[in-house]
């Protein structure tokens, strides 16, 4: 396994601002699982922040590395992590060794998982990079990131899982990026009957993924031309 913090060439995950150190553990990964970058960080600091009822039971989606479910679990949450790829969920199993987590880990798409199940806090750092392709990628490293054309393949089936998958006092915290959307993920999580806003911003350079499609990106519409900064946001759902 390759060790990591940061990914080589991206993102450096993002800082905790109370400390100022980086807010996600140290994590191993396979080639091909996703390496915590900023977006993971983004989410690790919101979950750092929420309060959670003695005995939560947590559920992170898409896990990848299982890093945020490592940070749930540290907050003594009962976590479960799922993702649709073999080695992630490799990946994932091997750091909730290292880091002494008990995490239940299983592999599958998106909730189908966990059917009737239900959660204090959700986590999902979904793919959700606009790609040239409709589909989903079944393969790959690009099953990180692209989310067909519009970017919004895996947020718009969390949007109408989520109602499902949390308690009553349950939480959503969902971190994606400007281009995919904003707006349409609090307006399909609002028709769902969740109270939703955006808890956290970051403004960024592209990454190499990003920069390689910023002419496509302006030739959609998707951004101004010679666009070459996108804004993470973390939206944060709950039933009112
Ligand atoms: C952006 S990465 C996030 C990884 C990790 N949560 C993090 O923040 O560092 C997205 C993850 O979603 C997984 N994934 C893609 N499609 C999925 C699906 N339909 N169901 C479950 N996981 C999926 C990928 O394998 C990948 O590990």
């Amino acid at each position: 396994m390759k060790s990591l913090t940061t990914d080589a060439g991206e993102r450096p995950a993002a800082e905790d601002r109370s400390t100022g150190g980086p807010c996600v553990p140290r994590v191993y990964r396979l080639p091909g699982v996703y390496a915590p970058q900023t977006d993971t960080g983004l989410l690790a600091a919101t979950v750092r922040r929420e309060e959670l009822p003695p005995g939560a039971r947590s559920l992170d989606l898409c896990t990848g590395t299982g890093v945020l479910a490592v940070v749930a679990a540290r907050r003594g949450a009962r976590a479960t992590a799922v993702d649709i790829s073999r080695t992630a969920t490799a990946a994932a199993r091997f750091n909730a060794l290292v880091h002494r987590c008990r995490i239940r880990v299983l592999r599958g798409d998106l909730d189908a998982p966990v059917p009737d199940e239900r959660f204090d806090l959700v986590t999902v750092n979904p793919p959700y990079v606009p790609s040239e392709d409709e589909a989903a990628p079944v393969r790959g490293a690009r099953r990180s990131w692209d989310a067909g054309t519009d970017g919004r393949l895996l947020l718009d089936r969390v949007c109408a899982r989520a109602p499902r998958l949390l308690t009553s006092s349950g939480v959503l915290l969902l971190v994606q990026s400007s281009l995919a959307g904003v707006d349409a993920t609090l307006e399909a999580l609002g028709r769902r009957g969740l109270t939703a806003r955006v808890v956290e911003r970051r403004t960024q350079a592209f990454g190499p993924v990003m920069s390689a499609r910023a002419g496509w990106f302006a030739a959609r519409g998707l951004t101004a031309p010679g666009t070459r900064v996108e804004e993470l946001v973390v939206i944060r759902a709950f039933r009112p």
